[in-house]
């Protein structure tokens, strides 16, 4: 999102009715680029209905990313924040600019957001959260494997604060409420495998229905279907104290310190699944929670198997 289009999406976002000369008027800028940046908005997904005056009024009021709101209200001392407009992915960008330690990142839209094994991540214009954090470990990348269960776990029990179903965790890193994707994680990592590394870890949160999440291939849902719906702002600091908590104490203690927390997060929990491995082959058996590594404990035929999260992917029967 340029500067202009940020602009006419700043001016829309209180919910009310704005003529195409009030706008005109306001931004400085001619009704037809008016109208062609309105076209813009629409095209990275934003619902701006046609009305009968003639004049553009979103269909929902949205609450505006603001760095120093989230800064302000997160106490995690190495926090910085960063909001920005449209990029391509909230991950990508960090990377990007360094990932310096306690980055945080935030965007109204992605255009090209990421999810896990090269999927994409649906990210429509203040109809969610995409959020990125960037954090420096000691441990090396051999101990990281874990991470992305880390966020799903601290991810699911913050948003648990503001839900009124269940919010759990499909292994290894689908956040679901009723057994309907809510959100997911994207921990990429970097570094040496045993010397201080980087990771950035992502987090995408449906908070309200957008048109565009008809064309998903999964059962969805958003926030906004199970309570009252929080502060865009104030969710997003709470996320980002719960995470650099979590992370510091992944590094600090490892993943052991967290294994009693799953069960009550855990989706899968004796459940009959189906693992589709990379080359398409399938395993069944009954989900039995994690090891200490993070793996999926899978029982088949009275045999308990570890799988590691790399490239699988996982039905439930
Ligand atoms: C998944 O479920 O596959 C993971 C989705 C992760 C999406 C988030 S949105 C913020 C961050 N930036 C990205 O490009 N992806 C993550």
């Amino acid at each position: 999102m340029n500067p202009g289009l940020y602009q006419l999406y700043a001016c829309l976002a209180d919910g009310r009715l704005h003529s195409g000369a009030t706008l005109s008027e306001g931004l400085g800028i001619s009704r037809a680029a008016v109208w062609k940046r309105v076209q813009a908005l629409r095209a990275i997904g934003l619902e701006i209905p046609a009305t009968a005056g003639g004049g553009y009024r979103l269909e929902r009021p949205i609450e505006l990313l603001d760095a120093d709101d989230i800064r302000s209200q997160a106490s995690a001392a190495e926090l910085v924040v960063d909001t920005v407009g449209a990029v391509d992915s909230t991950n990508a960008r960090l990377a990007a600019a360094g990932g310096r330690h306690g980055h945080a990142l935030l965007a109204e839209a992605q255009t090209a957001g990421r999810g896990r094994r090269g999927r994409g991540w649906l990210s429509p214009p203040g109809s969610g959260l995409y959020l990125s954090l960037a954090w420096h470990f000691e441990s090396g990348l051999a101990g990281l494997a874990p991470l992305s269960l880390v966020v799903g776990l601290t991810a699911a029990e913050t948003l648990q604060q503001a839900s009124s179903a269940p919010i759990t965790v499909k292994w290894p890193n689908d956040l679901l409420a009723h057994d309907r994707k809510l959100g997911g994680c994207l921990a990429e990592m970097s570094g040496a495998a045993e010397g201080p590394c980087r990771a950035i870890v992502g987090i995408g949160i449906n908070l309200f229905p957008t048109p565009a999440m008809g064309g998903l291939d999964q059962a969805w849902t958003t926030l906004a279907d199970h309570g009252e719906p929080v502060g865009r702002n104030r969710l997003a600091a709470r996320l980002l104290d719960a995470l650099a908590q979590s992370l510091a104490r992944f590094d600090r203690d490892g993943f052991d310190s967290f294994l009693a927390r799953w069960p009550a997060v855990d989706a899968l929990s004796d459940r009959a699944v189906r693992i589709i491995h990379a080359n398409a082959s399938e395993t069944t058996g009954t989900a039995c929670g994690i090891d200490g590594q993070g793996r999926l404990v899978l029982e088949s035929a009275g045999q308990r198997r570890a799988i590691a999260s790399g490239e699988v992917s996982v039905r439930v029967r």
